[in-house]
C-alpha cells in the first residue's frame, strides 16, 4: 500500500483536485485506490459525489473516538470503480481540541493506527489535507510514506514552500520515518511568462523531485467537482484529464525508494562521495543544511554531529553526493542563509543567493 499526502498549507494550490484527480487516473489504469478527506471543508467527498451532511459517520468517529481506529472500514464508502471514500465532516475541526489532552504521539498516530487496523489492503491511498499545518496534516504525514506538493505556477512563493518543508523535515526527525517528497506544478497557464517563468524555476529548484507532469488550468476540471466527478469520467479527452493520467503514470514508473534504486542500477555514474561542511556558531540552537541534493528538505539524508569548540559550537554535517556542482543553505533557528564560511555563492531560481558547492 503507498500511502501519499498531499500537502501544502497554502490555499487554493491544487490539493484537492491532485487528490481527487489523481485517484481516477490510478483507478482508471487498474489500481484499487482509497481517498481519505482529512480536510473539515470536505471538498473531496463533495468533489467525488458525496454530500457530507447526509452521512451519519465520517472520519471524526475513526479519529476521536476511542477504539474508532478499528472501524475506519465501517465509514468507508465506494464512489466509483476501484475507489473508496473516507469521508469528511466539518466537525474533523473539531479534532484538535478533543484530542487535546492526549500525548503528542497518540495524537498524531490516529489515521497511521486506522490505515494499520484495516483488512481491505489497496495499492494506493492518496490524503487530502487541509489548508493548515494542524494535527489532521501531522495524522496525514504520519500515515504516509510519499508527499506530493502541488505548487501554483501562476502564484509562487518560495518561502512557504521552505516552511512546509522545514516542517516535514522536523515532523520526519520526531516520527523517525523518511518521506519521499516530490512537488507538482499546478495551475499552469503557458500563456503568461509569469508561468513559464515559474515553471523554470520550479524545475531548477527541485530537480528530479518535481514531476515531469505539469497540471494545466483547464476548466473542466472545476466543473467535473461540481458535478461530483472524477476528470476522467466527467471529460476524458480534456487536459485535466491527460495532466492526471500522466502524474500517475510517473507514479507508478516511481515506487518511494526510487531515487536508491536508480542509483544502484545506474553502473555507469560515478561513485558518490562522503562530503563534510562545518556550520560555527556561538548563538544558534539548531542548524540544518538544505539545497538541491536533497529537494531542500532540510537535513534529509544528511548525517549530522555538534561538537563545542570553544564557546562555540560546530556543527558537522555529512553529504553523500556524486561529483557535480550544488547549491545550498544553512537552516539556523529557522532562519535560511549562505554559508559564511563559503565565499562562492550564485543567485538561486528565486533571486536569493545559495552557496555553492563542486564536488569532483
Ligand atoms: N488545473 C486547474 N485548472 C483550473 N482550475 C483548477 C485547477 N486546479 C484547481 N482548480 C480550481 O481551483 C480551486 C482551488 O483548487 P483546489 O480546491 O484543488 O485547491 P486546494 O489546494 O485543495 O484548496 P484548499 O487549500 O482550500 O483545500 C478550485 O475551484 C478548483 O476547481
Ligand atoms: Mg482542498
Amino acid at each position: 500500500m503507498r500511502v501519499i499526502s498531499i500537502v501544502n498549507q497554502k490555499g487554493g494550490c491544487g490539493k484537492t483536485t491532485t487528490t481527487v484527480n489523481l485517484a481516477g487516473a490510478l483507478a482508471r489504469d487498474g489500481a484499487s485506490v482509497l481517498v481519505v478527506d482529512m480536510d473539515p471543508q470536505a471538498h473531496a467527498t463533495l468533489a467525488l459525489g458525496i454530500d457530507p451532511d447526509e452521512l451519519s459517520e465520517n472520519l471524526y468517529e475513526v479519529l476521536a473516538e476511542p477504539g474508532g481506529t478499528d472501524q475506519l472500514s465501517r465509514i468507508l464508502i465506494n464512489v466509483a470503480e476501484r475507489i473508496d471514500l473516507a469521508p469528511s465532516s466539518i466537525v474533523l475541526s473539531a479534532l484538535e481540541q478533543k484530542l487535546a489532552a492526549e500525548r503528542h504521539n497518540a495524537r498524531t498516530e490516529r489515521l497511521a493506527s486506522a490505515l494499520d487496523a484495516m483488512p481491505t489492503r489497496y495499492d494506493f491511498v492518496v490524503i487530502d489535507c487541509p489548508p493548515a499545518v494542524s494535527l489532521l496534516t501531522f495524522n496525514a504525514l504520519r500515515a504516509s510514506s510519499e508527499v506530493i506538493i502541488p505548487l501554483e505556477t501562476s502564484f509562487f512563493a518560495i518561502d512557504g514552500v521552505q516552511k512546509l518543508l522545514e516542517t516535514i523535515a522536523l515532523l520526519t526527525d520526531r516520527i523517525g520515518h523518511d518521506l519521499t517528497v516530490r512537488v507538482l506544478p499546478t495551475l499552469y497557464d503557458g500563456r503568461t511568462r509569469y508561468a513559464r517563468q515559474t515553471l523554470g524555476d520550479i524545475r531548477e529548484l527541485f530537480k528530479d523531485l518535481c514531476f515531469d507532469s505539469v497540471i494545466r488550468m483547464n476548466v473542466k476540471l472545476r466543473e467535473a467537482a461540481r458535478h461530483g466527478k472524477t476528470i476522467d469520467r466527467y471529460a476524458a479527452s480534456a487536459n485535466g484529464a491527460l495532466d492526471y493520467a500522466s502524474v500517475a503514470m510517473e507514479l507508478a514508473a516511481s515506487p518511494p525508494d526510487f531515487r536508491q534504486a536508480d542509483a544502484a542500477d545506474d553502473t555507469q555514474s560515478p561513485e558518490p562521495l562522503e562530503v563534510v561542511v562545518r556550520f560555527r556558531d556561538e548563538a544558534a540552537g539548531d542548524v540544518r543544511i538544505a539545497g538541491d541534493f536533497n529537494g531542500w528538505v532540510p537535513d534529509k539524508g544528511v548525517r549530522s554531529s555538534i561538537e563545542a569548540e570553544g564557546p562555540a559550537r560546530v556543527w558537522t554535517k555529512v553529504l553523500t553526493l556524486s561529483p557535480g556542482t550544488y547549491q545550498y543553505r544553512y537552516i539556523v533557528d529557522g532562519e535560511w542563509r549562505v554559508d559564511p564560511e563559503n565565499p562562492e555563492s550564485t543567485p538561486g531560481p528565486m533571486g536569493q543567493p545559495n552557496s555553492v558547492l563542486h564536488v569532483s
